[in-house]
């Protein structure tokens, strides 16, 4: 049994990847710094079913700023997810948060790695990496060129991911996630966003015309790739993780209605900077080398959501 590091594992990915670890026998300690983008009791919660298990620790620090050493020790693989999300709200004065966050302490926490003999360190990179492109399906090796500064920051990430496996050959495994949802997916997401408004009686707002495109990917699949990737990642790799399930976001919440068995209320609103016109992943290196194979579709995957956040 393994001992891993998890960082960012009050978010989202995060609390899912540590719960599946725990449940298989890992032991994982946990890192995360509740940044104040969203609600601290929700990543309390998100954590509710860790705090109690006796292979489970968790350290509050921030990765960009504090001694990495400590949570280091006896720790035998790191999936660093740890991150300041979010494509809109990327630019001006929160560009800082961004850099630290997603740069500065990835960074530290690969200079902290790199005379250390782990098993794995898994960066969670983005499908945002790629920005706008004509050439669907998004490839590994095809350009990228962000168009948000998230985005930016993200590919900065990997690329020193990348670097600290050539130069120490720290066995770095990159995945960039294609829009992930489900069960405890961030409050600004756009199916929470969708769900909760729609449980509440008021309209959703669509950004621009609706017809954008993604290739939504359900949270259990995505942990299945992550897994995996601490397992047996090709180290200095890159992968795609993305679900089959590209659609307009139209498309989207017509199935949405038909899960919650209401209309929604749609008013639309400007699009923003920053986001992708459409992503569709080719998953099929991860499929190769990776073994993953994402089951989940959006109609089983939505209806979850819907599930979590009635039950709240
Ligand atoms: C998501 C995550 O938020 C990023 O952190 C992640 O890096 C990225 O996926 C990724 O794939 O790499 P995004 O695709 O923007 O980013 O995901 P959502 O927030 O779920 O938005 C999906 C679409 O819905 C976007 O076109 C967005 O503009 C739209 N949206 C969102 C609305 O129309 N209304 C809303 O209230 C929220």
């Amino acid at each position: 049994m393994a001992n891993y590091l998890v960082t960012g594992v009050a978010g989202f990915i995060g609390s899912h990847v540590a719960e599946r670890l725990i449940e298989r026998g890992d032991s994982v300690r946990g890192v995360d710094s509740f940044t104040n983008y969203y609600a601290r009791s929700l990543k309390e919660k998100n954590l509710s079913g860790l705090m109690e298990n006796h292979r489970f620790v968790l350290d509050e620090l921030d990765l960009s700023t504090s001694d990495l050493d400590s949570v280091l020790k006896d720790v035998d693989a790191v999936c660093h997810l740890a991150a300041q999300a979010g494509v809109r709200a990327s630019w001006g004065r929160s560009f800082e948060t961004y850099t630290d966050c997603n740069i500065t302490a990835t960074q530290r926490l690969l200079e902290a790695c790199k005379e250390r003999s782990l098993a794995r360190f898994v960066y969670a990179s983005s499908s945002s990496v790629y920005g706008d492109t004509d050439d669907l399906p998004m490839r590994e090796g095809g350009t990228t060129r962000p168009v948000s500064p998230y985005g930016v920051t993200k590919l900065a990430g990997e690329h020193l991911a990348v670097l600290y496996h050539r130069n120490y050959r720290l066995p770095t495994v990159s995945l960039r996630f294609f829009t992930v949802y489900g069960p405890r997916q961030r409050p600004d997401m756009a199916f929470n966003r969708f769900i909760s408004a729609a449980l509440s009686g008021r309209p959703i707002e669509v950004y621009g015309d609706g017809r954008q495109t993604r290739d939504f990917t359900f949270i259990d699949d995505i942990v299945d790739g992550v897994v995996s990737a601490l397992e047996k990642g090709p180290p200095g790799e890159v992968f795609n993780l993305g679900g089959g399930s590209r659609v307009s976001l139209n498309e989207a919440i017509d199935t949405l209605e038909r899960v919650m068995g209401m209309k929604i209320e749609r008013l639309h609103g400007a699009s923003q900077k920053g986001d992708v016109r459409d992503t569709l992943a080719d998953s099929s290196k991860a499929r190769a080398e990776l073994g993953f194979a994402p089951s989940v579709g959006l109609e089983e995957g939505l209806a979850r959501e819907f599930e979590w956040l009635r039950s709240l």
